[in-house]
C-alpha cells in the first residue's frame, strides 16, 4: 500500500520523505488555509520535494472553471494530480483533464456508486473519506471493501486512495481490505511506530545494561 501524506506543511513532508514514507502528497483547501501559504507557491514547493503524485484541489464548482483551474495547477509540475470534487461538474472536469493525460483525484467520495462513476470518468484516484463516514456512524472501511470488489469485478484501473484516515487502526484496515493508497496526517503516520510493549521492552533493556555499567561508545 502506498503512503501519501495529507498535509501542506513543508517540514513534515520533508521529514517523512527523507525516511522513505512518502509516495505522494494530498492537500485540500482546508490544509492550504492551515499552512497559511499561497496555494500555487506551496504546491510548487511540495512538488520540488516529493517525486510522487501531489494532489492540488480546484476551488471552482462549474466544470469549465474546474478544467481551467486544473490546467493551471497541472502546469506547476509533472507530478501534479488535479483534485476535483465528486459532483457532476467534477466528473465532467475529470473526463476532460484525464483525457489530456493529467492525473485526476476525485475527492469527497462517500458511496460505492460515486466511486463507480468516477472510474468511468477516467479518475486516476478515487478518494473515499473513511473518518468522515465514521463520524456519522457509518463504517468507512465497508466502503473501501465495496469499492475494491467493484473495481476488481470489472478491472477498473482507478486507484483507491483511502482518505480521511484518522487512526492507526484505519491504516491496518486499509491495508487488509486492499486500498491501493492511504493518505493520512503526519501524526498518524508517525504513530504507526508506537507500541506500548516496545516502550516497555526498551525501558527494561536499558535498565539492565545500565546495571552492568557497560557502554558501547
Ligand atoms: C484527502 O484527500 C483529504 O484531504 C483528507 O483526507 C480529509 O481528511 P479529514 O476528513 O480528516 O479532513
Amino acid at each position: 500500500m502506498k503512503f501519501f501524506v495529507d498535509t501542506a506543511e513543508i517540514a513534515d513532508i520533508k521529514e517523512l520523505n527523507d525516511l522513505g514514507m512518502v509516495d505522494g502528497v494530498t492537500t485540500n483547501p482546508s490544509l492550504i488555509k492551515k499552512s497559511g501559504r499561497d496555494i500555487l507557491e506551496v504546491t510548487k514547493e511540495i512538488c520540488s520535494i516529493v517525486s510522487g503524485p501531489v494532489s492540488a484541489e480546484v476551488t471552482a464548482t462549474d466544470a469549465d472553471q474546474m478544467i481551467a483551474e486544473g490546467r493551471k495547477l497541472a502546469e506547476i509540475a509533472e507530478n501534479i494530480t488535479v483534485k476535483v470534487p465528486l459532483t457532476w461538474d467534477g466528473l465532467q472536469a475529470c473526463k476532460v483533464l484525464s483525457s489530456e493525460g493529467k492525473m485526476v483525484n476525485v475527492t469527497l467520495c462517500f458511496s460505492a456508486n460515486q466511486a463507480l462513476i468516477a472510474a468511468k470518468a477516467g479518475a486516476t484516484f478515487i478518494s473515499p473519506f473513511i473518518g468522515r463516514l465514521d463520524d456519522i456512524n457509518i463504517d468507512g472501511m465497508d466502503l473501501i471493501a465495496d469499492i475494491r470488489q467493484i473495481y476488481d469485478n470489472y478491472g477498473f484501473e482507478t486507484e483507491i486512495l483511502a482518505a480521511s484516515v484518522r487512526t492507526v487502526n484505519h491504516v491496518t484496515q486499509c491495508a487488509l481490505v486492499g486500498a491501493d493508497v492511504m493518505t493520512a496526517p503526519p501524526a498518524v503516520i508517525k504513530s504507526l511506530a508506537n507500541h506500548p510493549l516496545t516502550d516497555k521492552g526498551l525501558a527494561a533493556f536499558l535498565a539492565d545494561i545500565e546495571k552492568t555499567g557497560q557502554k558501547i561508545l
